[in-house]
């Protein structure tokens, strides 16, 4: 229980006013509104310019515990100590992440593995993430996904892209990129908020998270008697040196990859197309110059990233920027400062897509640098060029954006749009 509460602090540690409290937000769009009660609105609307005082003041901050025992933790804001952190990882080590989420995730989850298991379980689950394993997936599958959702809103006067589009397209990709059958979807959904939400309500994520590894079982067994084309087929076929993965380490991936693959590319899609919107230049330079879109992600991800923070916990007694740390200290990783840091980008408070690309923290760095960033970019940039596609002229909503106050927020540890109320040239929708 204290490893729980240990790991539960870490991720909620810059959640000062506690900004997970349920809004109602009155939103429908295919049954996600449990998520959105649980994850959406929170306190904070902009932590940037906090990020950049601490980064001059107090780049190494020292946090009183947490809960009753917890010993200090430090936070890190500047760019070349979130790089060291999340770089040496003999020194900051990823258990503390497996301590807090083993209940829900799996006793063998990769993101909370140190060196050499960590080494070893890698190389055999990125064989299902090579770039040219997905590209197999991008029309088949994510082409398809984002397709449908449209259909279902062309022909409506206006649409929020936030409750109709950027949740779904995830969801929908994963499930398919998983191979799990599609009458299973709804069902699918619903234990994958359960995991997402997991600090809401912890009991409910526990019961989903057992529900799906039941159900997982299942499709795993078929899949090792009849090899489909699918991730799930990758991960029980993998080999190296004569060794496979074993259940629990395929179970836990598997439940780990619904927060990982689903809310991250939710939110990062919806802020880039935020920043879009509320940069008309920037949106009619990207629509008439697809070649643009790359690099529009990527400075999407750098300016408004999905989640803030990871953390570690020091295996040694260290110093990072002249402040020593102690041994069993945790430290937070503030990537989305790092994203900020004058050191490294010019002009980092501005929008740029034209920016001369430098890359940026929101997939972490070093040895746990996300799998599924691949995957992700294809995504966003699928789902971009569709709606650019289908939806000529499309804009903000300015009225509506007006009266839902849109705009990204969240709490300490996510960011994303309240809603993306917009609106299109419909003498020439592609229906
Ligand atoms: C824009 C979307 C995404 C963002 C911002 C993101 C961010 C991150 C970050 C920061 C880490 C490193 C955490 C750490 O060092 O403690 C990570 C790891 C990981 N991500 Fe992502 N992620 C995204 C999308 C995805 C997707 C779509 C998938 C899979 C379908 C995925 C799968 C993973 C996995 C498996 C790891 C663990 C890698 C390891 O521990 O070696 N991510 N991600």
């Amino acid at each position: 229980m204290r490893g729980a509460l240990l790991g539960l602090a870490v991720v909620r540690l810059w959640m000062s006013g506690d900004s997970m409290d349920p809004t109602d937000s009155g939103r429908s769009g295919d049954g996600m509104v449990g998520f959105l009660d649980a994850v959406d609105p929170g306190a904070v609307r902009d932590p940037y310019p906090e990020f950049a005082r601490l980064r001059r003041q107090s780049p190494v901050l020292r946090r009183d515990s947490i809960y009753e025992g917890a010993p200090a933790s430090y936070v890190v804001y500047r760019h070349d100590d979130v790089t060291r952190v999340l770089r040496d990882g003999a020194t900051f080590s990823s258990a503390v992440i497996a301590d807090g989420m083993r209940e829900v995730w799996g006793r063998k989850i990769i993101v909370g593995m140190d060196a050499p298991e960590h080494q070893h379980h890698r190389a055999l689950v990125s064989v299902a993430f090579r770039q040219r394993t997905l590209a197999r997936w991008e029309e088949s599958l994510v082409g398809r996904v984002v397709d449908e959702l449209i259909d279902q809103f062309v022909d409506h006067a206006h649409v929020d892209l936030a409750t109709e589009y950027t949740f779904g397209f995830p969801a929908k990709v994963i499930s398919g990129v998983l191979g799990l059958p599609e009458a299973d979807y709804q069902q699918f959904q619903q234990w994958a908020v359960g995991i997402i939400t997991v600090f809401r309500d912890w009991d409910s994520a526990v019961r989903c998270s057992n529900e799906l590894r039941e159900y997982l079982e299942q499709i795993v067994n078929e899949r090792r008697v009849a090899p489909r084309d699918d991730l799930i087929t990758d991960l029980v076929t993998a080999e190296l040196d004569g060794e496979r993965l074993d259940d629990e380490e395929i179970y836990s991936f598997l439940r780990m990859l619904l927060p990982a693959g689903i809310e991250t590319t939710y939110r990062s899609s919806g802020n880039l197309l935020y920043l879009l919107l509320t940069h008309p230049e920037q949106l009619d330079a990207v629509r008439a110059d697809r070649s643009l879109i790359p690099q529009a992600i990527e400075e999407g991800l750098r300016y408004e990233s999905p989640i803030l923070l990871t953390a570690r916990i020091t295996t040694r007694p260290t110093e990072l920027s002249g402040v020593a740390i102690p041994k069993d200290t945790v430290v937070t990783a503030m990537v989305a400062s790092a994203n900020r840091d004058p050191d490294v980008y010019d002009d980092p408070e501005t929008f740029d897509v034209f920016r001369n690309a430098h890359q940026h923290m929101s997939f972490g760095t070093g040895p746990h640098l996300c799998l599924g960033m691949h995957l992700a970019r294809l995504e966003t940039r699928v789902a971009l060029n569709a709606l650019f596609d289908r939806l000529p002229g499309l804009r903000l909503d300015q009225e509506a954006a007006v009266k839902s106050d849109a705009h990204i927020q969240g709490d300490s540890l996510f960011r994303n749009p309240t809603s993306l109320p917009v609106i299109w040239d419909h003498s020439n929708t592609v229906s």
